[in-house]
Parts: structure tokens; sequence; C-alpha cells
């Protein structure tokens, strides 16, 4: 089974939606309430994710799978915003892929140090690749509801 990462077009939004929406409400499911996994979820606007690749300055990245987007992940300057697989493709070496590209991309830039802000589903994950927990525990806001994250850094050098 052959992945290759690819830059994320906006042709691939819809795609990169639905798999988003779909590793909320599978693979987050355990760690979250929900009421939480339903509000995180809702309401999740193509345009947005278009938007983040054309105007707001996100570098997406795609894994594709049998011509099948399988995973994206993005960042922001030093900030990674997103690392998700599609539950159907998890534990398969993907993730880890997409990571790298983004750690790729905010050291290539220049920085120093990475941050994000993990779901509880993926702390282990990030800590298994040299991220550590630095923020503590947060929540970010989404449709009225706090969803608990965990503040995240990676240091390059
Ligand atoms: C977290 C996520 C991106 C991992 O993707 P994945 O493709 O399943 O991960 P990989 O197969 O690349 O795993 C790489 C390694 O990390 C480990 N790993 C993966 N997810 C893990 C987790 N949640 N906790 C601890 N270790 C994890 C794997 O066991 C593997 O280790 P190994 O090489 O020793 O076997 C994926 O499960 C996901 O999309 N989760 C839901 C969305 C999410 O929470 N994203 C983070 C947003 S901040």
């Amino acid at each position: 089974m052959e992945v290759k990462l690819r830059r994320a077009r906006v042709e691939d939004a819809t795609k990169i939606r639905d798999l988003h929406v779909a590793a909320i409400r599978k693979t987050c499911a355990p760690d979250y309430t929900p009421e939480q996994i339903l509000a995180w979820s809702a309401n999740r606007n193509v345009d947005r994710y278009r938007w983040a690749m054309e105007e707001g300055g996100e570098t997406m990245f795609v894994a594709v799978c049998q011509n099948k987007i399988v995973g994206f992940s993005s960042c922001y300057d030093d900030e990674i915003c997103s690392v998700y697989v599609h539950p159907n493709f998890k534990a398969r070496g993907i993730g880890a892929m997409l990571l790298q590209a983004v750690e790729d991309e905010v050291q290539g830039a220049g920085w120093d140090e990475a941050h994000l802000n993990a779901t509880l589903t993926a702390q282990n994950f990030y800590i298994k690749y040299g991220w550590q927990n630095t923020g503590g525990l947060k929540s970010e806001e989404r449709n009225g509801v706090a969803i608990p994250c965990i503040g995240m850094t990676k240091r390059f050098v």
C-alpha cells in the first residue's frame, strides 16, 4: 500500500473536511464527551479549508493512497495546526509522515521550535516524536463548547 504526500490543492477541500470530521467523530470519540465531539465536528464549512490554503497562509499536506486522500496536516508560521488520519487508515505510519512534513516546513522556515495544541487523543503520539507538554491543559471553544487540549512544544535545536 503506497502512500505519498503532496501539497493540498483547493479542490481537495471537501475531502479534507470530510476526513477531518470522520477522524474527530471516530478516533477522538473515546477521549471526549458526545457533546464535545458533536460541537467540535459540527458546521465545518468547506470554505474555511479553502480560505486557510488560499488566503490564511496555512501550508497543508495531504496523504494519498490509491488516489484517495487518507490524511492531512497543516502549519502556519511556527504552529502545527492539524494532523489527521482517516480512521480506516490509522496505524500505518501515515500520521508520522504527515507530522514530519509540517515539522520540516516549520524548521525549514527558520523557526527554532514549533507549537501545537494536541488533542487528548494524540498527546502520546506527539510525545513519541519528541514533543513536550509545555502548555498544560487548555481548551479551544467550538460552537460554544470547550474542547480540552494540551499545549505542546518541540525544539529543533
Ligand atoms: C494521532 C494520529 C494522527 C496518528 O496517526 P496514525 O497514522 O495512526 O499514526 P502512525 O501510524 O503514523 O503512528 C506512528 C507511531 O505513533 C504511535 N501512535 C499513533 N497514535 C498514537 C497515539 N494516539 N498514542 C500513542 N502512540 C501513538 C504508533 O503506535 C506508531 O508507533 P510505532 O512506530 O512504534 O508503531 C491519528 O490517530 C489521528 O488522526 N487521530 C485523531 C486526530 C487527532 O487527534 N489529531 C491530532 C490533532 S492535534
